[in-house]
């Protein structure tokens, strides 16, 4: 397939990428490094960020990795300081770091629903406070990554929904604050994507997959390439009026049930 973007429009740009170690996160990373850019990872485990590493670097990108939790303000700041001393900056910030597991808001403990907040809500004001000083403006751009459950109650995921709801005012907030500096925030929402974890925490057989797939009008999962070019798109020249906007990649589903089942 012909590529839709034009070969290089990164080159000279530096995408710092929180939860970049697997899954969605990290093929944003890989999108973004094959269009020019110099990558910088950043999770919890080292043999996690060193296996993404080995892929990316197999694939021709200049990436780096750091380890470290998004619930540690002075790990996120560390990180981020580190990759923008190399490189004089930072242009692009992704932040996708998230926990979920299913669970009724009354069988988890206060815990449980307090990590997740912590991972997803507290660690992505971690990523984008941390960043601000370092960004290259005007032109540089904060992606969060969200979920349809901020804006689509599902059940068993109280949690993940209040993380993620918080998620998108908080884009908005920071877009609100840091317009003037020439700061654009946005956010992704994505609704279910094959071959990840999130999936397969939230589908666990193939039959519940096929229902999840038929509640949404296009009748099946995205593709990580699919949230990854969305991901391109809004750091590119084409996005540049493009802020505190929470963009769906989700096939329909926040648009309606395409089932007809009524109540
Ligand atoms: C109930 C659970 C639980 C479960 C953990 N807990 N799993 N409660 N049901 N299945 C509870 C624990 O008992 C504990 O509470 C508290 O949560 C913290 O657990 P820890 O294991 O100590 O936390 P931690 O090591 O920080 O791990 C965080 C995690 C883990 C979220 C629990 O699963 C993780 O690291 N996940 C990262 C990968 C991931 O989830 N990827 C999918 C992202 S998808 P107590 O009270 O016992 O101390 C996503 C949205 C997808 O975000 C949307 C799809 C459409
Ligand atoms: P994933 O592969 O588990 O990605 C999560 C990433 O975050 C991993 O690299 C993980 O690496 C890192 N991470 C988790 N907790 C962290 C912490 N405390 N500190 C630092 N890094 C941490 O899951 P995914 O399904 O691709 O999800 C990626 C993003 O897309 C998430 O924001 C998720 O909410 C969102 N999303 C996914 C779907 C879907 O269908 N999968 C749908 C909507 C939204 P370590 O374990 O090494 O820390």
């Amino acid at each position: 397939m012909t590529d839709v973007f034009e070969a290089g429009i990164f080159r000279g740009k530096r995408a710092f990428v929180a939860g970049g170690s697997s899954g969605i996160n990290l093929a944003i990373a890989a999108r973004l490094g094959s269009l020019g850019a110099q990558v910088g990872i950043f999770s919890r485990s080292p043999d996690k960020v060193d296996a993404a590493l080995a892929m990316l670097h197999q694939n021709g990108v200049d990436a780096a990795g750091y380890t470290g939790d998004v619930r540690d303000y002075d790990a996120v700041a560390s990180a981020i300081g580190q990759f923008a001393k190399v490189g004089n900056g930072i242009d692009f910030v992704v932040s996708g770091a998230a926990g979920n597991f299913v669970a009724p808001a009354i069988g988890m403990s206060p815990n449980a629903f307090r990590t997740v907040i912590e991972i997803d809500l507290l660690g992505t004001y971690h990523v984008m406070r941390a960043s601000f000083e370092h960004l290259r403006r005007p032109g540089a751009s904060l992606l969060n990554i969200s979920a349809v459950q901020s804006s689509q109650a599902i059940p068993l995921q109280s949690h993940v929904c209040s993380a993620k709801a918080g998620i998108d005012m908080l884009t908005k907030a920071l877009a609100v604050e840091w317009g003037p500096s020439g700061v654009r925030v946005n956010a992704i929402l994505p609704g279910p994507i094959g071959d990840t974890e999130g999936m397969r925490r939230l589908s666990s057989t193939p039959e519940m997959a096929e229902r999840i797939a038929s509640a949404i009008p296009l009748q099946r999962f995205g593709t990580k390439a699919e949230v990854a070019n969305l991901a391109a798109f809004l750091c590119s020249d084409a996005a540049t009026y493009i802020s505190g906007a929470i963009l769906t990649c989700d096939g329909g589903q926040l648009a309606g049930n395409p089932t007809g089942v009524v109540g």
